[in-house]
């Protein structure tokens, strides 16, 4: 069992760069199923849900195997097209295959992917818009069995900017004859990225990144050789971890314009942030401030997977923030967790009260889910003494390697193996 120790009471300094993005790098990685070409996915992070995505694919009978260059990809060699149940469990977000799959095979068989950490993951605006393409779908009995045998563009609308439904569409209208459009689209950074994927396999897709997306199906794509945009969620997690312990740090490749809402309220907190072509500086020093209430949007607004880490910096701010998660039900399991080391939060259904304390004390936590996690290391940080942070597998997921970086920054950490018995 993996562990990470922290020391709290370290200023960082310093600069890293920040790693390709979990969100884009795994619809990409669905994408390559539209293409019987190789494709390099160079900058490609090393994640846990990047692991399970190629297992994914090399149980379809692809090849996906890691070069120097980056992640190669190869799907010439599809044969099937179901994904097992436990490899659906593995990874909420496999559902982003299913469009793909549909597009290539005209059929496509897998488990509902059911619920996560952060409360029940439906589907149901996916499978309405493959309906709407054309798509026969039998949904009963926990199993997915799609046809199609033709795709045809339609004009499809989300009742809500749902990201991967977004993606699964803009995948599947690939593979279909004619225009779809998909208005209510997401406009999430990744959503862009996948379409500059797309487009430079030879597709024809635009305006991703506004409201509604439009796709010229039925056109054969080609391989290509692509970077992946970097993380702005492992952006803000590593601003928000220089705005606790305090510092002055950059990070290399991340672009300001992509995480504009978490950077606003640093600034409001007392952080100076300047940012460049090159990435964004912060400076942090003295006690926070509280901010104005932050309540979670999709995108342009307060990204939900940025929640827990800025309430683990403002933990010791002067003064009350209250934090509004309205994306997902159950995203506040790490505030038990932060209680422990001193923080004082109260929740109310959708709401989380955060009283700035004037110190925060190591303790032994454990991960809740991805971002929760991630939240404790940023708390951990601030605290006196050390912390002892447990499963953290579920930091893997989406942080190519938290400790090495934050390490690269001056901070006290470090992953530990422990035996079962001390679990
Ligand atoms: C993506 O999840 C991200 N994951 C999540 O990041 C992120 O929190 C989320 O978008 C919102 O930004 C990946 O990209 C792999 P949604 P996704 O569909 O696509 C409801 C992280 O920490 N909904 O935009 O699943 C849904 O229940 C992860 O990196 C339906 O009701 O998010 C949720 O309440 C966590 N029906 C809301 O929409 C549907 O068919 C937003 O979900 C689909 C979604």
């Amino acid at each position: 069992m993996s562990q990470l120790l922290v020391k709290g009471g370290c200023r960082l300094t310093g600069e890293v760069t920040v790693q390709g993005a979990k969100n884009s790098v795994l619809p990409i990685l669905a994408a390559t199923l539209l293409t019987g070409s190789p494709v390099m996915l160079r900058g490609c992070p090393h994640l846990r849900d990047v692991d399970a995505s190629i297992r994914i694919l090399q149980g379809l009978g692809c090849r996906a195997v890691w070069e120097q260059d980056g992640l190669a990809v190869d799907t010439a060699g599809l044969e099937g097209c179901s994904i097992s149940d436990s490899l659906m469990r593995e990874m909420r977000s496999s559902a982003i295959f299913l469009g793909a799959i549909l597009a290539r095979c005209g059929r496509a068989e897998l488990s509902y992917p059911g619920g996560c950490e952060l409360g029940p993951r439906p589907i149901d605006l996916h499978l309405a818009g493959l309906r709407d393409l054309g798509a026969e779908i039998d949904d009963t009995g926990g199993h997915l069995r799609c046809r199609a045998v033709r795709l045809r563009g339609a004009d499809l609308v989300l009742s809500l900017p749902s990201v991967g439904a977004t993606e699964n569409l803009m995948l599947a209208a690939c593979g279909a004859e004619g225009i779809t459009t998909i208005s209510n689209a997401a406009r999430e950074p990744e959503i862009i990225d996948l379409q500059a994927f797309l487009n430079a396999c030879g597709g024809c897709v635009s305006g991703a990144g506004t409201s509604t997306v439009t796709i010229r199906g039925g056109r054969p794509l080609h391989g290509c050789t692509y970077t992946v945009m970097p993380d702005r969620i492992v952006a803000a997690t590593y601003l928000c971890a220089a705005a606790s312990a305090g510092g002055r740090i950059f990070l290399r490749g991340a672009r300001e314009a992509h995480l504009a809402t978490v950077t606003a309220l640093l600034r409001e907190a007392g952080c100076t942030v300047a940012s460049d072509a090159a990435g964004i500086g912060c400076t942090c020093e003295g006690r926070l401030r509280a901010v104005r209430p932050v309540r979670t949007a999709p995108y342009p607004g307060f990204p939900t997977d940025a929640q827990a880490v800025l309430m683990a910096a403002l933990l010791r701010s002067r003064g009350t923030t209250v934090f509004e998660e309205n994306m997902f039900a159950s995203r506040y399991r790490h505030v038990d967790e932060l209680i422990r080391m001193g923080a004082d939060i109260r929740v109310s259904g959708r709401t989380a009260v955060v009283s700035g304390t004037e110190r925060l004390y190591g303790a032994p936590v454990r991960c809740t889910d991805l971002r929760g996690g991630a939240a404790l290391c940023v708390a951990a940080l601030a605290a006196e003494g050390e912390s002892r942070i447990t499963e953290i597998s579920h930091i893997d997921r989406g942080y190519e390697c938290l400790e090495r970086d934050l390490a690269a920054l001056g901070a006290e950490i470090v992953r530990a193996e422990t035996d079962e018995s001390e679990g």
